[in-house]
């Protein structure tokens, strides 16, 4: 059979096609059918958006590799078609980012398609995506696009089509979806992978939804897009009502494949689903969900250290896994607690997140047992009398002067001075 150069080059084309789509279903298969939810996480793009958080390429490409290590299985790395740094930090984290895939947001624009596959080139083929947004609620359409449903539905499958003869891997998440007509979005995901899309997002734009809600609204997309079974469903929720790790659970519940987050929580206003909270809520509770996860929780406490220091958004004493009270405690009954048993006050371990280690704070609600456990620390053993007048002088330490290691000692000298002749 004689065939000429461009019939050749067509044929093999073709059957690369025919290759591509069918790993491209087993592996959603594959993740459809596993029982892994998978993290993607947004810190470099959603998070950066917060005001006063931006970041240095070079120092987005740290977290990167941070998260890499943490064990994220995709990275939302910046929206080219919006600055130039983003494009930037995306191209140095080529060649060091190897496990996670990079993915670049755009509008369903072709130009912003255009940009993404510019500054994504050179990264391999099944470790690069687009992921699209388009606003398909009635505020957005009538508002913004200036669009009727089917003009949506239109550029949906247009701006889809295009990234998906470029990039084997498209997200396409419908913006305002929590907002948006039930059965208006499902259209918007049937034609959005009909037209090649692998991964649809339900992103709760401005944090509206409750855990009760979106298990309704998840298991509705599960149950009524009729192509699901051809892509995997990511979850996007902001955290307005302080419900965004709530209802990240709660889609996961409902058979959500992939969550999106942010480290600390960082995000638009109130911010994004916090990634090491969703990560322990889901360690911690693994026979709830029926789920597991690639995430090392080890590398977490760093990971929460690290963003909070190079975005300079400086966490609450509260906040859970990163804030500083974590596993501190002043008082006196956590306290002798903690001494005989760190799991009676902990719900887990410092290490199980890589943190430091439990701090017993001393003060005025402090208790004999810590007081002394710390002296003999520091080599000063005293009687139980000697402890209780030692509490009794931090009693009346002034509010805001801390109880150091000094000041404890200086305590303890005036309980076992001999009393002046
Ligand atoms: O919250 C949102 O709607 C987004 C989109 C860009 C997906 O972040
Ligand atoms: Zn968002």
């Amino acid at each position: 059979i004689r065939m000429d150069s461009m019939a050749t080059t067509g044929f093999l084309k073709g059957i690369e096609n025919k290759v591509r789509g069918a790993v491209k279903r087993a592996v959603i298969n594959h993740h459809r059918r596993g029982d892994t939810v998978l993290f993607s996480d947004t810190t470099l793009r959603d998070g950066e958006q917060m005001p006063g958080a931006t970041l240095e390429p070079h120092e987005k490409v740290r977290i990167a590799q941070a998260l890499e290590a943490a064990g994220v299985h995709s990275l939302d790395a910046g929206f080219p078609a919006s600055s130039q740094a983003d494009i930037e930090a995306i191209r140095l984290m080529i060649g060091v980012i190897k496990g996670p895939v990079l993915t670049a947001l755009c509008r369903t624009v072709r130009g912003d398609i255009d940009a993404a596959e510019e500054a994504l080139s050179d990264n391999p083929r099944h470790k690069r995506g687009v992921s699209l947004f388009c606003g398909t609620s009635p505020l957005h359409r009538e508002h913004k696009l200036r669009k009727e449903q089917p003009e949506v539905l239109e550029l949906i499958t247009d701006t889809v089509g295009y990234a998906s003869g470029k990039f084997d891997i498209v997200a396409f998440s419908p913006e305002d979806a929590s907002r948006t007509e039930p059965d208006f979005l499902v259209e918007c995901y049937k034609v959005a992978i009909d037209a090649g899309a692998t991964t649809i997002g339900f992103p709760d734009t401005v944090g509206v939804m409750t855990p009760e809600k979106v298990y309704d609204i998840i298991r509705h997309i599960q149950d009524n897009v009729p192509n699901i079974d051809r892509a995997l469903l990511a979850v996007h929720f902001h955290n307005d009502l302080g419900l965004a790790v709530a209802n990240t659970l709660a889609g996961v519940q409902a058979g959500a494949n992939v969550i999106q987050c942010t480290i600390n929580g960082i995000g638009e206003r109130a911010g994004n689903a916090s990634l090491e909270e969703v990560a322990m809520a889901l360690h911690l509770n693994q026979e709830q969900y029926g789920v597991k996860m690639n995430i090392d929780t080890t590398k977490l406490f760093e990971l929460t250290q690290l963003v909070a220091e190079l975005t300079g958004i400086g966490l609450s004493p509260m906040k859970p896994v990163g804030g500083d009270n974590i596993f501190a405690t002043e008082a006196g009954i956590h306290q002798d607690g903690l001494l005989k048993n760190p799991d009676t006050y902990l719900p887990y371990r410092p290490e199980e997140i890589g943190a430091r280690g439990i701090r017993l704070v001393l003060g005025r609600h402090s208790g004999r047992r810590a007081v002394a456990h710390r002296l003999h620390e520091l080599g000063v053993e005293l009687s139980d009398e000697q402890v209780l007048g030692v509490l009794d002088g931090i009693k009346e330490v002034p509010k805001g002067v801390s109880i150091d290691d000094d000041l404890l000692v200086q305590l303890a000298g005036r309980v076992t001075a001999p009393p002046a002749s």
